[in-house]
């Protein structure tokens, strides 16, 4: 709320300067709502307000507004760029300022728009009328590294968030208790935004396995992966909060499975298919006796009957009445079987890297898979998802840890393998394979 109120008081100061002469009273009082919200928010210490991806921060934390507010934040997001400005801050002497230097500061500020290089040409002129309390930050490349890892571990926080709560509503579910889903809705609501601002991250968190409970990780996992597929078919927010709910419970049913079946490291019986096979319909049962509204429960209850469905209608359970499947259980059955190929399980020697999950569901678009969603999915995974092993020409190996951009994915940020000694590997430096010879431009290395 602060920061809201930080970006209004701002956004209202630069603007009343615009129309009014010095000694008009509304300038008089935006600049002291302005100097009154820096103090609050501040403490009186230094203020740090930085636009990066298109967010603003405020003391590093990103900015948080109502929608009411989008039209004034989107105005500002384009102020600062026009300006050449990452930033400002503001030091603590900014409380020695006097009105009159807060009016010139956004006279000047608006005026360095019309100037070549602003962000100098305003450092000098703050300079020569002795305005020191405010410090010009430029647009750099660089990512501020504080921001970088709040990032990734809010999106770390989510993930083991959600991870917790599907299994506590499972749990609950299982003793025959009411759970309840508002914890779950607000997590799906925190992963919206996330996805939509940080697609390749939250992918790559989809490939951390080493968490002990596959159940909970493969929903957490289906839910993030069908709220991505989502969001490039340009689902709305309300739609993909509700395609998250139903990723982390769409193998709810699970819970009437004994777990010597979930857990046996064999092949099944015919009989234990059976019983595995009923989890998409008692998922349904389970799903409707959460304790949330009937409208939400009507929306998220199809996506898990649905979810072992294939697209020409086989699969399981055996339908008779219906002619197509939902939009949710297609996209579901996209990211389950994909998710569930590139796990560990204990019925098969390993996981199929994620290159190979890709062309094994490729080669069943159209029978098991909506071709057109798959197609978007195997985009949106991209050429080399994070987690594919590439040989390289330079005779190195490299493990897809992270992309530089969200649409430049061809040349992957790689974690090279070391030889162990062992007859293994063991993590080497992480570089870029858009990295240039210096001298002769070309790049240092290429997939093979
Ligand atoms: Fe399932
Ligand atoms: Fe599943």
């Amino acid at each position: 709320m602060l920061g809201g109120r930080f970006i209004r008081t701002f956004h209202h100061m630069i603007n009343t300067v615009i129309i009014h002469q010095d000694n008009n009273q509304l300038i008089k009082e935006s600049v002291q709502q302005f100097a009154k919200a820096l103090v609050e928010i501040s403490g009186g210490m230094e203020l740090e307000i930085l636009l990066w991806r298109g967010r603003f921060f405020i003391q590093g934390e990103k900015l948080h507004y109502r929608r009411e507010s989008f039209s004034l934040i989107n105005e500002m997001l384009e102020y600062f760029p026009e300006r050449g400005l990452q930033g400002l801050r503001f030091l603590p002497t900014f409380k020695q300022g006097s009105l009159k230097e807060f009016i010139l500061f956004s006279r000047l500020i608006n005026d360095s728009v019309t100037q070549n290089d602003p962000p100098s040409w305003l450092e000098e002129k703050l300079k020569a009328i002795g305005i020191q309390w405010v410090e010009i930050l430029r647009e750099m490349d660089e990512v501020p590294p504080d921001i970088e890892i709040r990032r990734k571990e809010q999106a770390r926080q989510t993930y083991l968030h959600t991870m917790v709560t599907v299994k506590e509503v499972a749990q609950k579910v299982s003793q025959q208790s009411v759970a309840g889903i508002r914890k779950a809705r607000r997590l799906a609501q925190t992963m919206v935004d996330l996805v939509v601002e940080e697609e390749s991250l939250m992918l790559g968190l989809t490939t951390i396995r080493d968490y002990d409970d596959y159940t909970y990780t493969h929903s957490v996992n289906v839910a993030l992966l069908a709220m991505a597929l989502g969001k490039r078919i340009g689902l709305s927010q309300i739609l993909l909060e509700q395609l998250g709910i139903c990723g982390m419970f769409h193998d709810l049913g699970k819970v009437e499975v004994p777990k010597e079946i979930l857990l046996k490291p064999d092949m099944l019986d015919t009989g234990e298919w059976d019983q595995m096979r009923q989890h998409p319909v008692v998922g349904v049962h389970r799903v409707l006796r959460l304790h949330a509204s009937r409208e939400m429960k009507s929306r998220v209850a199809l996506g898990p009957f649905e979810h072992h469905l294939n697209y020409n209608l086989t699969g399981y359970p055996r339908i008779h009445f219906v002619d197509k499947l939902t939009l949710f259980g297609k996209i579901l059955r996209i990211a389950d079987t994909y998710d569930a190929l590139t796990s560990e399980r204990k019925y098969r020697p390993r996981a199929f890297s994620p290159d190979e999950a890709l062309r094994l569901m490729w080669n069943k678009a159209g029978e098991d898979y909506d071709p057109l969603l798959l197609k978007v999915f195997i985009n949106m995974v991209g050429l080399y998802p994070v987690g594919t092993i590439l040989k390289l020409d330079t005779g190195e190996m490299g493990l897809v840890v992270d992309y530089p951009s969200e649409d430049e994915r061809v040349r992957p940020e790689v974690m090279l393998l070391e030889d162990d000694g062992e007859g293994g590997f063991k993590s080497g430096n992480t570089v870029s394979l858009a990295e240039r010879d210096q001298k002769t431009g070309s790049f240092l290395r290429n997939v093979l």
